[in-house]
């Protein structure tokens, strides 16, 4: 740390926020870009104190940098760091919560709004040439006046329930435990939550209480009419189930924003296209979110480092 500045570990870029941009305050280690990735952390090992990460950091890496107080996740999801190691070890973990639940809760609706009225399919048949050869194209479903399952009523779900209140829509909700605070209709469990709406959206976080929550037993509640929107996680929903469902028609549509594997997406997702609409997990893909969110990341960093209380350290 020859240059009085304090170590900071950037496991990926920021969104938005070139790293010239803290250059004067931090010393910025690029762990992306380096080509030995170990000794870069071996040379950090006494003096890195600060980490910033997109999404993973392992307990492995915790290890190879022992003096570590904060991991600062750049997004809402942490399910990518072991909390449960940083806690073992002292590290204090936070996230970026608040700056992006309008963002996201504006993408859930636009991909339900997608998927019901068929938006990226008519895209694809006019560009194909096949209105002026077919006629009009099929029909959509109708999404105002409908009953729309939250799946997970925190922030950003229950800001998806506002909006869609405005389209005169029935709002349901499972979470572990029922809110006091909200007068939407509760269910006790994913299934009963998707056997009663026309459209079930999975806003849940990642890691393994959620894990494959959204199964076939679900999807089959949901019925041959509904539809099923994921911005959450990749992981809270089955698959292959769900492919299963979209391709014998037991449920009628999807839009999926994020995927176990990201940037990989399942191959019996990619010929579906009729009924499944696929985003490549955008949901906070604003300037102006993305920009924040960095922002929030580097001033938990900074508050760290001076030993202020943290803006958003997760729960
Ligand atoms: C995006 O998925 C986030 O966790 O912010």
């Amino acid at each position: 740390m020859a240059t009085g500045k304090p170590d900071v570990l950037f496991v990926n870029p920021l969104y938005n926020y070139p790293l010239e941009e803290v250059a004067g305050i931090f010393e910025n280690h690029k762990y992306w870009e380096a080509d030995d990735k170990d000794a870069l952390l071996a040379s950090l090992s006494s003096t890195c104190r600060a980490a910033v990460t997109r999404s993973t950091f392992s307990s492995e890496m915790m290890d190879k940098l022992p003096n570590l107080g904060i991991i600062a996740v750049c997004g809402v999801g942490y399910d990518g760091v072991d909390d449960e190691a940083a806690r073992q070890r002292g590290i204090a973990v936070t996230n970026t919560p608040d700056v992006l639940t309008e963002d996201v809760a504006d993408y859930a609706l636009a991909l339900l709004l997608a998927v019901a009225r068929l938006i990226p399919q008519g895209e694809r048949y006019l560009r194909e040439g096949r209105w002026k050869r077919e006629g009009p194209m099929r029909y959509g479903r109708r999404v105002h006046g409908g009953k729309l399952g939250v799946l997970g009523l925190g922030r950003i779900g229950s800001s998806l329930a506002r909006r869609c209140e405005a389209l005169s829509m029935r709002i349901g909700y499972h979470n572990r435990n029922q809110r006091e605070d909200v007068a939407y209709q509760y269910f006790d469990s994913a299934e009963a939550l998707a056997l009663w709406s026309d459209f079930l959206v999975v806003v849940t976080p990642g890691g393994d209480s959620t894990l494959r929550l959204v199964n076939a037993e679900v999807l089959d509640a949901l019925g041959p009419d509904g539809i099923l929107i994921n911005v959450g996680r990749g992981s809270t929903v089955d698959d292959a189930a769900l492919a299963a469902a979209l391709s014998e028609g037991r449920i009628a549509g999807a839009g999926l924003d994020v995927f176990v594997d990201e940037p990989n997406v399942p191959e019996a997702f990619l010929g579906l296209e009729d009924k499944l609409v696929l985003q490549p997990h955008q949901a906070s893909a604003t300037h102006d979110t993305r920009r924040a969110m960095s922002r929030l990341c580097i001033d938990n960093v900074s508050a760290f480092l001076d030993g202020r209380e943290l803006l958003s350290p997760v729960p």
